[in-house]
């Protein structure tokens, strides 16, 4: 058993602000720009059942185990998985999980930043008015103008990337935790807002609703399927050692699965409540729920500039999603940033500005695939951000949980499971068999049926 109870880098002061700062990392981009673009394009219904099957018999088991691994190694999850392989007494190789979370989170972080710099730019444009009455050609037209000018991308990509760093550097406490204990409640509030502004303003709420549950078979077909289990990890910010970061600040004596199922769930009901914003006000103004990356900058301004108070929910929303992204951010950078700090003499300060530095470098390449680099492709079509986004979540992602997965239910001494699971008696054996048979088959089985 590894015996410590603290971490070096500080602890989150209550199980609350644990369930704070891992919902806030799950909480992001991922559920309101991703899923409801996701759904849009893959058929609605069927992919959502797709996408909650997924979170519940492959994610929440992972979840769990992430968290598990976290707080019984108590470092970042390179050295995290060094000592828990130790204590095991299985082979120190394992410590892959942590590097290939490191390369993950850096190229995840990297094309993170670009659309959250996009989305903290259109807080301006909103407010500005100047979307107001706006129509499809103009709306379209000013999204391109804008990610077509390179100097504007990239700064506000360098803008998000430099308060993320700001607030790692400020350590667990005092950054990350003062952060998420403020945004979480402004993001629920917001969403919760939306949600009534959009049902009572269009009032087509049962429409969104039927959108997000009907089925159309039609556009489903088996990459949704890896599209969806990739958005299930995306979406919970697994398989990359985020959590087993946040994990290793969690303090002990209370349920983890427990607690990984509050998260979960906060996670999926953002995703449908963005859902529930996003669909009525598309069908509302009779606009393409299908649209694409661009449903969140193209489509939703011109529904808000049709609307009453449009320009003031625009606005709201649009905060909503920077603030969402932040929390995350900060949770993609951590693993690297706590990983620097145990290994080197440079303080926290100093390693948040290192790792995020090469990722804001790295991001330069999504930031341009837009305008100076959207040349730059690969046979298949796919640009320099494409790329990112397509390793990082439908196979490092995966790959990671794989290896997760199979570490925490096969590999792991007994008396550190034992000590961890203390609490969760009662859901032990479920947890167990889904992470040592569901969780890893399944996903090998949906990369099998995408390979062929
Ligand atoms: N979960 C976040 C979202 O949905 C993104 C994210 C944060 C993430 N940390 C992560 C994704 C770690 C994968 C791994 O926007």
């Amino acid at each position: 058993m590894v015996h410590q109870t603290e971490s070096k880098h500080g602890m989150w002061s209550s199980r609350l602000m644990f369930i704070f700062a891992a919902a806030g990392s799950a909480v992001g981009l991922g559920n309101i720009w991703r899923f409801p673009y996701l759904a849009g394009e893959n058929g609605g219904g069927v992919f959502v059942l797709a996408y909650l099957g997924c979170i519940a018999l492959i994610g929440l088991p992972i979840l769990i185990s992430e968290i598990l691994l976290g707080r019984a190694g108590r470092q970042s999850p390179i050295n995290a998985m060094v000592a828990l392989a130790d204590v095991s007494k299985v082979s120190r190789n394992w410590q892959v999980i942590g590097w290939m979370g490191a390369l993950a989170g850096f190229m995840i972080l990297s094309f993170y930043a670009v659309i959250a710099g996009w989305a903290m730019a259109y807080v301006l444009e909103m407010m500005s008015g100047r979307f107001v009455g706006v129509d499809p050609v103009q709306a379209a037209a000013s999204f391109e103008t804008f990610i077509g000018d390179p100097f504007q991308v990239v700064a506000w990509q360098t803008g998000f990337m430099m308060l993320t760093i700001a607030i790692a550097a400020r350590g667990v406490g005092r950054g990350l935790e003062v952060t998420v204990r403020y945004l979480m409640p402004a993001l629920f509030f917001l969403l919760v807002a939306l949600v009534i502004y959009s049902a009572v303003t269009t009032g087509r709420f049962v429409e969104g609703l039927a959108f997000l549950f009907q089925p159309d078979f039609e556009r489903f077909n088996s990459s949704s399927l890896i599209t969806a289990m990739g958005q299930a990890f995306f979406t919970l910010s697994l398989g990359m050692g985020a959590i087993m970061a946040y994990g290793a600040y969690m303090p002990k004596g209370s349920s983890i699965v427990g607690t990984a199922a509050t998260i979960a769930i906060l996670d999926t009901s953002v995703a449908l409540m963005s859902g529930l914003v996003i669909f009525p006000l598309v069908f509302a103004n009779g606009l393409e729920s299908s649209a694409g990356p661009g449903l969140m900058f193209i489509t939703l301004p011109i529904a808000f500039g049709q609307m009453t108070g449009g320009q003031v929910f625009g606005t709201a929303f649009f905060v909503l999603v920077s603030f969402a992204a932040i929390t995350s951010s900060i949770s993609l950078l951590e693993p690297a940033v706590a990983w620097v700090v145990e290994k080197t003499s440079l303080g926290r300060a100093k390693a948040a500005s290192l790792v995020g530095g090469i990722a804001w470098l790295l991001g330069l390449g999504s930031a341009l695939s837009f305008n100076l680099g959207a040349d730059w492709t690969l046979p298949n079509g796919f640009n320099f951000f494409d790329t990112m986004d397509y390793v990082s979540n439908n196979i490092l992602l995966p790959l990671g949980g794989i290896l997760i997965a199979v570490f925490a239910g096969w590999r792991l001494s007994d008396a550190t499971l034992q000590d961890q699971m203390r609490e969760d008696q009662g859901s032990f054996a479920l947890w167990r068999f889904l992470t040592r048979f569901l969780a890893p088959f399944g996903v090998l089985i949906v990369f099998i049926v995408t390979i062929f």
